[in-house]
């Protein structure tokens, strides 16, 4: 039974919705979802032509503070987040501290929730400007937070990149640079980055976003709710699903690359196997990021020149489930991670690193949604349950047990 009552706190009743499936949780005015018709919208514009005509600051700037930025504004943005994109160097100790072998993810939740040691007065965000001051300082150094956590795994020097470069371009520098060896972007591979960060931007209450806003909720600072938000993201039915998918397109290859096999499993209610990177929860239609995404990959593609078996096993996958009556009656298309996880390995970006992409890419989201909740002054979040367990009982000794 999914729907049980009881009598909730401020007198209404307690409803069970198990995934909260039909629960809203707040009243935003960030993003706006159809998931019938397949639209998604920050702040009132379209995501198709905030991917064709705008850049990640500007979309991060319209997330957070509600409008675009004016041209004034914009300069000022970019400068206060290049004043912080470096970290105490204390910091890099405890980076040092993990086994290469961690998953970024797990690094950049510690990190991320670290900063607020190294970043004590963050904490308070009594003012807009307090809040404006603890936005910039993240949105400085969780770049360069994702990109160490991708140099340590490679056992490359740190790089703190380059003043002068876009703030995806320098996140792209930080990543990719070499010793000895001169950085040169690549503007389709800098663009298709970009488009992909702002597509991932924001999603309402999703699983990491609702996280953010519950931690958030008890006043427990920006930093360490950001760091709750990327754990939730680490899953691989949220934003671990890009890994997800790359690692099932390399098993089936290694398995002789028979998709129709794979396409049975996904199928077969006793396997718990499932077609990654297909299906969501909200788009019971098509997955709107996935169809401008789809066109950036092929862009990469095509201009890097990759040939590559793992992409012919996506589109076969791709073809097949379009026209598998289990996928079409259950509505499950293809979504977002899983024409990302291709761009990046495309890229070069290893597949541990896929999901700190993702979160890169949230990050905006994840603050316009905690700092909306706080300047509501939203309650703290303290969700109600049925119980189902034992009556009352008496205690018995260890030794009468
Ligand atoms: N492969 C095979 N069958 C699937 C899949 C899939 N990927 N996704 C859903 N189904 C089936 C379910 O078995 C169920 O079938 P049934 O009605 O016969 O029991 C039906 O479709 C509905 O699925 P639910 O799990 O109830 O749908 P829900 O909305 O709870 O789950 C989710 C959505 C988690 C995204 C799911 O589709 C899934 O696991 N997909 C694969 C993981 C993935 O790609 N996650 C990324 C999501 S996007 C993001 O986070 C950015």
């Amino acid at each position: 039974i999914d729907i049980k009552t009881l009598r909730g706190a401020s007198g209404g009743v307690v409803t069970i919705d198990p995934g909260y499936k039909n629960t809203g949780s707040c009243q935003s005015a960030i993003t706006f979802l159809n998931g019938e018709e397949g639209i998604l919208r920050y702040r009132g514009y379209s995501i198709e032509e905030l991917a064709e005509k705008a850049d990640f600051l500007e979309v991060a700037y319209l997330l957070i503070f509600g409008e675009l930025p004016t041209a004034e504004q914009l300069e000022k943005f970019h400068a206060d987040i290049k004043a912080e994109a470096h970290v105490d160097e204390d910091v890099k100790k405890i980076l040092d501290g993990f086994p290469k072998s961690a998953h970024p993810m797990g690094v950049l939740s510690s990190l991320t929730s670290a900063l607020i040691a190294f970043n004590p007065s963050s904490v308070n965000v009594d003012s807009e400007e307090d809040m404006y001051n603890a936005i910039v300082k993240v949105l400085g150094k969780f770049p360069v937070l994702t990109a160490w956590a991708h140099r340590k795994r490679m056992g490359l020097p740190l790089d703190y990149g380059d003043d002068n470069l876009g703030y995806v371009e320098n996140f792209m520098k930080m990543m990719f640079n070499r010793p000895n060896k001169e950085y040169k972007a690549n503007p389709i591979v800098t663009n298709a980055l970009d488009k992909l960060l702002i597509l991932h931007a924001d999603h309402e209450q999703n699983c990491s976003t609702s996280t953010v806003r519950i931690v958030g909720s008890s006043h427990a600072g920006l930093y360490v709710s950001l760091s709750a938000g990327i754990s939730a993201l680490w899953g691989p039915l949220h934003g671990g699903a890009n890994q997800a998918v790359l690692e099932m397109l390399e098993a089936i290859k290694l398995d002789g690359g028979d998709t129709k096999k794979y396409m049975g499993k996904a199928k077969d209610k006793a396997d718990p196997f499932r077609l990654m990177g297909f299906g969501h929860r909200v788009y019971k239609n098509f997955d709107p990021r996935a169809k401008i995404i789809k066109v950036a990959a092929d862009e990469v593609l095509a201009d890097l020149g990759v040939n590559d078996p793992i992409l012919d096993i996506a589109k076969g996958l791709e073809q097949e489930a379009l026209s598998d009556s289990y996928f079409v009656d259950r509505k499950l298309y293809p979504n977002v991670d899983f024409y990302s996880g291709i761009i990046y390995r495309a890229m070069g970006i290893p597949v541990e690193m896929f999901t700190p992409m993702f979160a890169l890419g949230r990050l905006p989201g994840w603050i316009a949604q905690w700092r909306e909740m706080r300047l509501r002054k939203e309650p703290i979040g303290r969700p109600r349950q049925i119980y189902t367990g034992e009556n009352l009982r008496s205690f018995k000794p260890v030794n009468e047990r």
